[in-house]
């Protein structure tokens, strides 16, 4: 079942009833300031740092669902609604939300009264612009009264949601005119304060929370809304809300606009004030200024459309597969500069207050979108290696605002370091920027401890070989990729984090996956020793990977498979001797990608067990059987129940590194087939089940052992964005950058019998025909400019130029 539809032409995702099996959100911003949007108007605000400046308050996990956002109610002659259905949920005779780039809009009808309500953030500004437009459709006149709504966050949200002995008294504003300022503790030690205005005189307003709601009121029934009565209030400590009343009088058919502006503005230290107590708010009239008219709105927007535009124009395919079409022109590189703006900060499952940025993470988003902004890619990849220790180890986080490792979470995640190399080697490919290999990038964020960038690269190289156990395999550490797989931990006290809690230090515990990751990353690594100047390094980490690619086969290998891990005690994790557990998917994916066993059979042999064992109508399970019960020797995986998160959910993440693999033995229909399993816009017919966006990636969906198999969790926030979009821009579509030419090699079966394509790369253009039979493993030909070439690669043109290339695959 469906809720809404993909409206291509437009970039849109329409949502068609307010009754969605969850609220589906959008991000607004693009650089600085941000908010999340549900379909209802539910969410927030804040500038940077969704925890330290959050503008408006929103409380999680609340009931009912997703209340609290920037809310318009209309009072029409005593009947009182909202656009967005929710919070009033009176019936509406027409709704529609428009889940576009950066922005949404939200449309509601009742009685003859329509009102449409646009919100974004325009590019350079570090404000929300609302643009609300009321319409009369009904043959007589009306005098509607519209109540703007917000509710502040006293900034910072963890404190603003615990610490009520001192936040209850501390509330200040000062409203002039049209405008609200919020301005607790600006008296003091903040130099900052948030803005609410409109573009029009008010007919009364309020600031203070139970003044407008009602102490016994909820959201769905201000008092001041249900009477169309503003108090006028001003509030002084409890809780700052701004609400502006706006009475409108429209002839039959008239329209009336409105802008609404929701900022952050900050001041000198030295100029704070206007005169004793009033804060100087030059600023915010400037801000004002931009926004007064909707001429000013629609320019904003047409600015922010190109902008996408601009961006997006970087990847283009047409397959006649609509589906596939918006997941990899629209929807997938969106959620992936989603992703980057946010990391794993604010959703609506990460609170914006927990996590900062992983290390981890943070290099695979940037695999997804280093081809939009390479220039931003460059300096978040210099920002995490400068998180990197001098052992060649790193911060597992650190935090965006301070850029600075978390000693909260520490270090000790072995496969953190070798995902720098995946990320420097994505983006030297794309840009051509081989200088960034000579950045000099300090360890630790310690000046006087720096080094190249590529000496970063090969210390990380080197963690590895100087962290090798009993079997020659790498030490896993507090866990590898699966946060949840930890070998050393043995926590057997109840909320102890699983992956902060003091290890034992025994050097047993090893990991196939990072023994495939090494060897994956291994060519790139040594490819770039090269250009580095260091052809003996180039040489030597073949050498390594060769061998740990033989110590894979041999300790690394199960009959059927390829083995997880060893545990604490030597004994084997993911074997068909194992009670349950006894195949997991991520070495199976990651030595395939590495070429592991491709010429011996190995490779086939493992991918051919994940169809059999772990593949559901609903994406690939992360194990099987799921853990039962929990196992102290291998950690936070058995404590999910079956089917859930990393004990045997579908891990959104790390299907595509089989489809992958399948590429790598040739196999482009089961490639292609896994990636439609998982991609939302496939799932969309099943939104019912599915539950979240169709139009983004979840983290999970549940796997066969959960009661709810094939619901997903956790939307937005997740590296199965840029995996997926690698796999399949890269891979299955096959056009990839590689440091010398553009890899042309398309596998992806005969479902999709042609396809044009669009690839901007280092300032030229690369338009590639693509005539499939779906063959698979034998070789693509290729023409460039007319001419035949030899193997896929081909060779970059200069910057301006534009490049022919049709392609028999
Ligand atoms: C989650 C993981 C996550 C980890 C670290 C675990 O509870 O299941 O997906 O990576 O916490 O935050
Ligand atoms: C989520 C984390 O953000 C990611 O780094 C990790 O690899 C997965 N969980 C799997 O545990």
């Amino acid at each position: 079942m469906r809720f809404g539809h993909f409206d291509d032409a437009a970039r849109e995702y329409v949502i068609e009833t307010p009754r969605t099996p969850y609220p589906w959100i959008n991000y607004l911003g693009t650089e600085e300031f941000f908010g999340l949007v549900s379909h209802t108007g539910g969410g927030y605000c804040f500038y940077r740092d969704a925890r330290l400046r959050r503008l408006t308050r929103y409380r999680y996990n609340n009931v009912p669902t997703d209340v609290g956002g920037r809310y318009y109610y209309l009072n029409d002659g005593g009947d009182y609604w909202t656009p967005g259905w929710a919070p009033v949920k009176r019936e509406l005779d027409r709704y529609e939300c428009r889940v576009g780039l950066s922005y949404t809009k939200i449309t509601g009808e009742r009685k003859g009264l329509r009102a449409e309500v646009l919100y974004f953030v325009p590019l350079g500004t570090t404000a929300e612009v609302h643009r609300v437009t009321l319409t009369n459709l009904s043959p007589a006149k009306k005098i509607v009264k519209l109540f703007s709504f917000v509710e502040f966050c006293l900034w910072d949200a963890s404190d603003d949601q615990t610490n009520y002995q001192r936040n209850l008294s501390i509330g200040e504003v000062e409203v002039d005119g049209s405008t609200i300022y919020h301005k607790t503790e600006y008296r003091e030690r903040r130099d900052h304060y948030a803005v609410w205005s409109v573009n029009a005189p008010v007919d009364g307003f309020d600031t203070d929370r139970e003044s407008f709601v009602g102490l016994w009121n909820g959201f769905g029934e201000p008092q001041a809304v249900v009477e169309g009565r503003s108090r006028n209030s001003v509030a002084s400590g409890w809780s700052p809300i701004g609400s502006h009343q706006i009475v409108a009088e429209l002839a039959p058919g008239e329209a009336r606009t409105l802008v609404f502006v929701l900022g952050y503005v900050e001041n000198p230290k030295d100029d704070k004030w206007e005169r004793p107590g009033v804060v100087n708010k030059a600023p915010a009239r400037r801000l004002l200024e931009r926004f007064r008219t909707s001429e000013q709105v629609d320019e904003a927007l047409a600015a922010l459309r190109d902008y996408w535009t601009g961006m997006l124009s970087t990847y283009t395919v047409r397959s006649g597969d609509e589906r596939l079409d918006r997941m990899v022109n629209v929807w997938n590189p969106y959620q992936c500069m989603v992703t980057f703006n946010m990391s794993r900060s604010a959703s609506y499952f990460e609170t914006g207050i927990g996590r900062g940025m992983g290390f981890r993470d943070s290099n695979q988003d940037l695999m997804g979108f280093v081809h939009l902004v390479p220039a931003r890619a460059r300096e978040r990849l210099l920002d995490t290696a400068a998180t990197q220790k001098p052992d060649g180890s790193a911060y597992h986080q650190y935090q965006p605002l301070t850029k600075r490792g978390n000693n909260d979470v520490g270090s000790g995640f072995n496969d953190d370091p070798l995902w720098l190399i995946s990320a420097t080697a994505a983006y030297v490919k794309e840009s051509g920027d081989f200088g960034i290999l000579r950045e000099t990038v300090p360890f630790d964020n310690d000046p006087k401890d720096a080094a190249p960038l590529f000496e970063h690269l090969k210390r990380s190289f080197h963690h590895v070989l100087h962290n090798l156990g009993p079997h020659g395999l790498p030490l896993i550490g507090r866990a590898d990729w699966n946060d949840c797989l930890n070998l050393n931990c043995f926590s057997d006290t109840p909320g102890e984090s699983f992956q902060t809690t003091g290890n034992r230090t025994g050097r047993t515990a090893e990991s196939v996956f990072i023994a495939g990751l090494f060897v994956h990353v291994a060519p790139d690594y040594a490819a770039l020793a090269e250009a580095a100047g260091f052809p003996e390094e180039a040489k030597a980490a073949r050498e390594h990977a060769k061998r740990m690619e033989a110590t894979v086969l041999e300790h690394g290998w199960d009959g059927e498979w390829f083995l997880r891990a060893y545990d604490f005690f030597g004994k084997k994790v993911g074997s068909k001797e194992c009670e349950d557990g006894q195949i997991l998917i991520e070495p199976q994916g990651y030595c395939v990608m590495a070429g592991i066993g491709l010429a011996s059979g190995h490779a086939k042999k493992a991918l051919d067990s994940v169809r059999d064992r772990l593949e559901t109508d609903h994406g690939i399970v992360l194990n099987q059987p799921a853990y039962k019960e929990y196992h102290l020797e291998l950690g936070e995986i058995s404590s999910y129940p079956p089917g859930y998160k990393e004990n045997a959910g579908i891990f959104c993440h790390n299907n595509p590194w089989v489809m992958i693999a399948e590429t790598v033995i040739g196999r482009g229909d089961r490639a292609f087939a896994l990636w439609k399993k998982i991609a939302p816009a496939y799932r969309e017919d099943i939104s019912d089940l599915h539950r979240l966006e169709p139009y983004v990636y979840a983290q999970m969906i549940a796997g066969r052992d959960a009661v709810r198999h094939g619901e997903a969790k956790n939307s937005w926030l997740t590296g199965t964005a840029a995996w997926n979009f690698v796999a399949i821009s890269q891979h299955i579509l096959g056009v990839k950058p590689e440091l010398d030419g553009l890899r042309v090699s398309p596998c992806i079966g005969r479902e999709v019998a042609s396809f044009t394509l669009v690839r901007r790369c280092r300032g030229a253009e690369y338009r590639i025909c693509v005539r499939n039979a779906g063959a698979g493993s034998k070789p693509v030909r290729l023409t460039v400019d007319g001419r035949p070439i030899e193997g896929t690669l081909v060779p970059y043109a200069p910057a301006g130029a534009t490049v022919s290339v049709t392609c028999e695959a």
